[in-house]
């Protein structure tokens, strides 16, 4: 099975290895990761997080993620919602306030 990189630069948490298009909140918990899942469905902003990595390391946000993205984190082409994101490559995550 090919798996994807995520790592969570500036925090104590190691690097985790996720299957290829994984769902995220059931790979990444708080023991792993910096993240925090609250709807898991794009709704609540919980899982607001900054991505840094190639372009085509994630499937591109749905019309439902874009919405949201525009109420939790306008003008940041770097946000995305952990629990809607599926990863494709290797990436960089921070998890950042809604604004
Ligand atoms: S957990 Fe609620 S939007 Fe992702």
């Amino acid at each position: 099975m090919s798996t994807v990189r995520i790592e969570f630069p500036g925090t104590r948490f190691e690097a985790q290895e996720v299957p290829l298009r994984a769902c995220l909140p059931l790979h990444l918990t708080v023991q792993n990761s910096p993240l925090l899942f609250g709807c898991r469905s794009g709704l609540c902003g919980t899982c607001l997080i900054e991505v840094e990595s190639a372009a085509d390391a994630a499937e591109p946000p749905r019309a439902d993620e874009r919405e949201a993205l525009e109420l939790y984190a306008p003008g940041n082409p770097r946000a995305r919602l952990a629990c809607q994101l599926v990863p494709l490559g290797a990436m960089k995550v921070r998890k950042i306030a809604s604004a």
